[in-house]
């Protein structure tokens, strides 16, 4: 399957029907999103920093003004990043959202420090995921990746909101070793890796790489 030739469905899942599935109790993924980007954002504290499927900014508010001076934020859904915006704008006052879709467009204003890459690769073209980091890495830059591996879970975890059945065939599991290989190949080396197990069966498994 390539994705570069499919019609990407998050264009059509609302905030709120996107929050609900993630908030709910046999889902539960918005709270453990939510508490990994703390941890990326906290071990590296980035002056800049890169949120590739920033989404309506889930973790946001872990972002300190003192020490961050631009949060860039990537998405396809225009609404989610006006929500975003409009939820984080004021309070951490260094935030730039665009709407991209990095299947067929590149992010390319500025290097990072930190790129933040949580459950999106999931929809995103790996080597066009590689041309982005190209764009925006510097030496030293820190990529931190979470994707979802689902043992025996389903695909779409059963939440119950039926919106989200769109995604089923778009959405790609990661092939890690595939992931890494051009990873590797970019410059990049495996400095740090952590599990989660979710409740519904599924694993999210944060890696982080720096470019050297
Ligand atoms: C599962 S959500 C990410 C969750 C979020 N990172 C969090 O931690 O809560 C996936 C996000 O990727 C965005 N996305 C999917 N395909 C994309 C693409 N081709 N380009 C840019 N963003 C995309 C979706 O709109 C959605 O906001």
């Amino acid at each position: 399957m390539s994705l570069l030739n499919l019609t990407n469905p998050w264009l059509e899942i609302t905030a709120a029907d996107y929050e609900a599935h993630m908030f709910h109790p046999d889902v539960l993924q918005l709270q453990a999103l939510n508490s990994i980007f703390q941890s990326q954002y906290e071990d590296y504290l980035p002056e800049k920093l890169i949120y590739i499927g920033i989404c309506t900014g889930n973790g946001l508010e872990h972002v300190r003004p003192e020490v961050t001076r631009t949060v860039y934020g990537i998405d396809i859904n225009e609404h989610f990043l006006k929500l975003c915006t409009a939820r984080y704008g004021e309070r951490i006052g260094s935030l730039q959202t665009r709407c991209l879709d990095l299947n067929h467009a590149y992010f390319s204003e500025a290097t990072v420090d930190l790129v933040v890459v949580n459950l999106v690769l999931e929809f995103i073209d790996i080597e066009r995921f590689i041309g982005q980091l190209r764009q925006v890495m510097k030496k030293g830059t820190v990529v931190s990746i979470v994707f979802q591996v689902r043992h025996d879970a389903p695909r779409i975890s059963g939440s119950g909101v039926k919106a989200m059945d769109v995604l089923s065939g778009f959405k790609q599991e990661v092939d890690r070793e595939f992931l890494e290989k051009q990873l590797h190949m970019a410059g990049l080396v495996r400095i740090r890796e952590q599990s989660r197990f979710m409740g519904d069966g599924k694993e999210l498994v944060r890696i982080d790489f720096r470019n050297t």
